[in-house]
């Protein structure tokens, strides 16, 4: 037992001065991390506590809760949550957990006047106050009048969705108000939600985001289908802030400019997709006409869950383009999704070693990563 901690302990400290290395090391001598980054539980304790406790993270889309009175349910690192917009127009997060016995209120998503608990029928209006308790008779010992759900930070960015568990975090946009220059001109609040799915896949939440922020592999791995559209070529490395990292993946020049998007948009942008995340686990595919979204949550080491979207600008969308864009986007995740489970097994095995990344234009935003972890986890890993 004992010498499994020291394993361990010796594994994690191995991680932390690889990372601790991101610091000082340039785009062109990067390198990939030690398995243990991906494998060890101790790791993963550190990052649910760290950044996933901690950070603001992306539940959805505005337009999931567009009417007052819709809500939606989720959870954030197994703490359920519910999202709603209130009959006052004001869109607020709680603690989905009943202030009875504790029972989740909300299930999925739905519209009403307010909440009522399955269990005993508590009802809660749109702002968390506890509106009516059935049955409980006069209570000196209790004020129903000041018992509400236990509101967290919501913040909207985009027509993103974003909550947090931690009580006081340091406001979101600021954070990204380079990065906002970057998207504004592609107008992603005006964007509408066509296409939603739900997935568990058996990867490391990190190998995920890694995967979705590099273009090393678009003609390789998705020679069939990505290639044709944005091929590895053309891609551009992001400058990253502290909040955010990306790359500029170049829409082929052979095909036809996109017409549809913003008329802020020059040539130029209408050319480029920009691919960026906001750790810990939000990344969009951004471009003129449609774009992409996830919303990754670590389930154990080697099991992700994440809510997958794609938004279209404006509403002229004849029903086969949808379609076909979806058919592409399903594709593709497909092609990722057997890379990632296999990677999973790979970085288990014992010849696993490290290797070198492919500079900044392909592999910088992993290097990026990395040194966001460095500055977030590797005080914890010291
Ligand atoms: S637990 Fe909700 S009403 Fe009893
Ligand atoms: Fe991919």
């Amino acid at each position: 037992m004992s010498a499994q901690r020291s394993e361990g302990s010796g594994a994690r400290a191995a991680v932390a001065a690889a990372l601790e290395r991101t610091a000082e090391l340039p785009y062109e001598r990067a390198w990939s991390m030690p398995s243990a980054f991906y494998t060890d539980p101790a790791i993963l304790a550190l990052e649910r506590e760290r950044l996933f406790g901690q950070e603001w993270l992306c539940v959805g889309r505005r337009e999931e809760v567009a009417r007052p009175g819709d809500y939606m349910a989720l959870e954030l690192c197994d703490e359920p949550v519910v999202v709603i917009h209130g009959l006052d127009g004001v869109l607020r997060a709680f603690a989905n957990v009943c202030r009875h016995r504790g029972m989740p209120i909300a299930r999925g998503k739905g519209h009403g006047k307010g909440l009522m608990c399955p269990y005993h029928h508590w009802t809660y209006d749109t702002a968390g106050r506890l509106m009516s308790t059935p049955r409980l008779g006069p209570r000196p010992d209790f004020d129903a009048g000041a018992c509400h759900l236990p509101q967290l930070p919501l913040e909207q960015w985009q027509g993103f969705l974003f909550v947090s568990l931690a009580s006081a975090p340091a406001p979101l946009a600021p954070r990204l108000a380079a990065l906002e220059s970057v998207v504004r001109p592609y107008h992603l609040e005006l964007n509408e939600v066509r296409y939603l799915a739900d997935e568990v896949w058996a990867t490391n939440w990190k190998n995920l985001l890694e995967n979705f922020m590099e273009g090393y592999h678009l003609s390789a791995l998705h020679h069939e289908t990505l290639h044709k559209v944005n091929p590895t070529r053309l891609c551009r490395h992001l400058p990253p802030g502290e909040a955010y990292f990306g790359y500029f993946a170049g829409f082929n020049p052979e095909l036809p400019r996109v017409q549809k998007g913003h008329p802020d948009l020059t040539d130029q942008q209408r050319d480029d997709c920009v691919m960026f995340a906001v750790p810990p686990g939000f990344a969009v595919g951004c471009a003129a006409d449609y774009s992409s979204f996830m919303c990754i949550q670590p389930e154990s080491v080697d099991r992700v869950r994440m809510k997958l979207g794609l938004i279209f600008y404006g509403s002229e969308w004849p029903p086969e383009s949808v379609t076909r864009a979806v058919e592409l986007y399903q594709q593709t995740m497909a092609e990722d999704k057997t890379i990632l489970v296999g990677l999973a097994q790979g970085l288990r095995s014992r010849h696993y070693e490290r290797g070198p990344l492919a500079g900044a234009a392909l592999e910088g935003p992993v290097w990026d990563f990395y040194r966001y972890l460095n500055r977030t986890l590797g005080p914890g890993l010291r």
